[in-house]
């Protein structure tokens, strides 16, 4: 009878000792995965939604891969989504937001430069890191020396347009027209310049609109009195719609083209200018048709996942949410800002859609742009 009682005893200890272990060991294997708060700021609503639609569904992607992927050495990534509306004063809000409140790693976004120019500041100051995925401007990264952006800009990007846009279309005399109101497209009115006196392309006029115009007649008639062999455009996709649209019906040939920079990479431009759209060219980071096997993963999940194929946004948004996690599995934690930074500055060579990708020492993009030109209702890659 004791001799049982004992034994029980001894097995209840072992149970016992048995609970707690597996306990231990549970709680050990849930420690090593880290878990990544990051703070997503895209324009949801705006004139930039359009961007921020694809970009969300491209980070979303990416996330939903890495947290199925996660093993017990893993990264879990929490995405905290918020909406910038287009607009500085609402991206100071969510920038705020994801520092003081949510505590994120570090924040991906936001969509316009014309916002990063004013939210990458407080980023900076408060020593959180920045991964622009979008912002192609001038100026974004030398804020400071937490702000990094996988989104080649338009310094490298335009000068690689008008040299194919001389070479086979034989463009010698443009006419130039541009936002003045706004980092990004006067950013980029001041690349084209720059690549267009480097290419001794003649510019025969330039004219200006500004955010939310949607009358362009007045500017696209005194362009077409100039015959110039192209109308360089530098825009947002809701303005660049209005422009193409009403550039064609205003009588300027399609044997005139109009060549464009990053703001044109979207399928909102084929959706809103239809066949007007047919010939327009632009500069790009990415195009779908890319072989790296990488890519072409990433363009059937996205597409199985949507219904529809990602664009150039969505591209550099899931590249960035992969970038963001490496970062933060090398510092080894979810909350030390300064290592972050560290790990994100000394990538190189991931394997990303966009190609093997390394910052540059002041922490931007760099590899090998594509021309793209409408094509049968598609972004097709230029003399393909
Ligand atoms: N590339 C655009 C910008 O930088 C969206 O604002």
């Amino acid at each position: 009878m004791r001799s049982n009682h004992c034994r029980s005893g001894v097995l209840a200890t072992l149970f016992l000792a048995f609970i707690l272990l597996s306990g231990q060991l549970c709680t050990g294997a849930a420690a090593a995965v880290l878990e990544a708060k990051i703070g997503l700021a895209l324009s949801m609503t705006g004139g930039a939604a359009a961007y921020g639609a694809t970009q969300k569904q491209g980070a979303q992607l990416a996330v939903d891969e890495i947290n199925a992927a996660t093993g017990a050495a893993g990264i879990k990534v929490v995405p905290v989504f918020e909406d910038d509306a287009s607009q500085p004063q609402q991206g100071i809000t969510v920038f705020n937001k994801f520092i003081n409140g949510d505590k994120v790693a570090l924040i991906i976004g936001p969509t316009l430069s014309n916002t990063a120019q004013v939210t990458d500041r407080i980023a900076q100051q408060a020593g959180m890191p920045v991964l622009a995925v979008s912002n192609t401007a001038k100026g974004i990264t030398e804020i400071g020396d937490y702000i990094f952006r996988d989104s080649l800009t338009e310094m490298i990007v335009i000068p690689y347009t008008m040299k194919i846009a001389r070479e086979k279309l034989g463009v010698h005399k443009v006419a130039v027209f541009y936002g003045n109101d706004d980092a990004f497209t006067k950013g980029g009115y001041d690349a084209f310049k720059k690549a267009l006196a480097d290419a001794h392309i003649e510019i025969v006029t330039e004219q200006t609109f500004a955010k939310g115009d949607r009358d362009f007649s007045p500017q696209l008639t005194q362009i077409k009195g100039k015959n110039p062999d192209a109308i360089v455009v530098s825009a947002l996709v809701e303005e660049a719609s209005g422009i193409v649209i009403q550039a064609r019906q205003l009588g300027i040939p399609a044997s005139i083209p109009i060549i464009g920079g990053n703001g044109f990479n979207s399928p909102a431009l084929l959706a809103n200018a239809g066949e007007a759209a047919e010939g327009v060219m632009m500069g790009a980071a990415w195009n779908a048709s890319s072989i790296l096997p990488l890519n072409k993963k990433f363009v059937e999940a996205f597409t199985a996942k949507y219904g529809h194929p990602p664009d150039q946004f969505a591209a550099q948004a899931y590249a960035g949410v992969y970038l963001a996690c490496e970062a933060v599995k090398r510092a080894g934690s979810a909350t030390d800002h300064k290592a972050i930074r560290k790990a994100m500055s000394e990538i190189k060579d991931l394997d990303t859609v966009l190609g093997k990708f390394s910052f540059t020492p002041e922490r931007d993009a760099d590899h090998t742009p594509v021309v793209q030109v409408v094509k049968g209702g598609k972004f097709a890659v230029f003399g393909e």
